[in-house]
């Protein structure tokens, strides 16, 4: 139960994270309560709890929970802790209840992503732009997700399969509403920084690889001219790990086709997880013609 009163619904008052199991087991769980732990400490939400209960009490759920996957299914751990209850007009530094602690376990389910492997989505930037980080830091994960949602609205009257990407109010790359960017151009990776972005975990595992295959990597602002001249261009997030763009607002982008350095990174992922994470989107899609 929770109440109707609850500053979750009430408010949008909520940090979040989402970790993704690979083989049934969680994929940097403590990155995840780590991020956690500072979006609670920046919104002055009082967990009642430590980062190690945190991560025993994830663990269990996710233990109990097990047995409602196949052998070659995944699934979503996710978090979500508001500041309890929160009655109209209330004083949100008068903390009137425990936090309330959510954790779930849901079904990894990768159809809407898993052409996208292959073909490559159409990235496409809507008229609105990302909060800018002196109204609410993109580094703080939280629930409060209206601008994304509207943002992406905008995107699917554009193309109803595209997926967003926002620009900041300075015309700068900024994020999707559920994922990070990164374009290949002049021989390395390049990706905005996080002062208008979150410092997604997928984004961290990306760069990790790259060192591991050599390719370099460099954080810095992007416009949009920069995605429609690069040679690759991709996003990065929890559930699908790394889908690429291969069209951007119309024009193709590079060749038209995943690229080179996106497939080696997708792979090197699958190999550091032991899962074959495009073959596990495409099963789901069933058998293809
Ligand atoms: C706004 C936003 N950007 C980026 C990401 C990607 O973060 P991660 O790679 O940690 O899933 C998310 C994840 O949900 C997000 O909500």
């Amino acid at each position: 139960m929770i109440s109707v009163f609850d500053s979750a619904v009430m408010l949008g008052d909520t940090v979040t994270e989402s970790t993704r199991t690979f083989a049934h087991k969680p994929f940097k769980l403590e990155q995840h309560v780590e991020r956690l732990y500072k979006s609670l400490k920046v919104t002055r939400i009082n967990p009642g709890m430590t980062r190690d209960e945190m991560i025993a009490l994830s663990l269990r759920v996710l233990e109990a929970n097990l047995h409602l996957l196949g052998p070659e299914d995944d699934c979503w751990l996710v978090h979500n802790i508001s500041r309890g209850l929160s009655v109209a007009g209330a004083d949100p530094t008068v903390q009137r209840s425990p936090a309330t602690i959510i954790i779930f376990t849901s079904p990894m389910i990768l159809t809407d992503w898993a052409r996208f492997y292959v073909e490559g989505c159409h990235a496409v930037t809507p008229p609105s732009r990302a909060m800018p980080a002196q109204a609410l830091d993109a580094r703080i994960k939280n629930r409060s997700r209206m601008a994304y949602t509207l943002a992406e609205i905008e995107v699917k009257l554009v193309d109803p399969k595209a997926q967003g990407i926002l620009l900041d109010v300075h015309g700068n790359i900024a994020e999707n509403k559920g994922g990070n960017f990164f374009i290949v151009a002049d021989g390395m990776l390049k990706t905005p920084v996080t002062s208008n972005a979150l410092a997604g975990i997928s984004r961290a595992t990306v760069i990790e690889l790259a060192a591991d295959l050599g390719v370099p990597v460099r954080e810095c602002d992007l416009q949009p001219y920069d995605v429609y001249t690069c040679d690759e261009a991709f996003f990065t997030s929890t559930p699908y790990c790394i889908m690429p763009a291969t069209r951007f607002n119309g024009l193709p982008v590079g060749d038209g086709l995943v690229g080179d350095v996106t497939k080696r990174l997708l792979a090197a992922w699958s190999t550091r997880v032991g899962v074959d994470i495009v073959g596990q989107a495409m099963r789901q899609l069933g058998p293809q013609p």
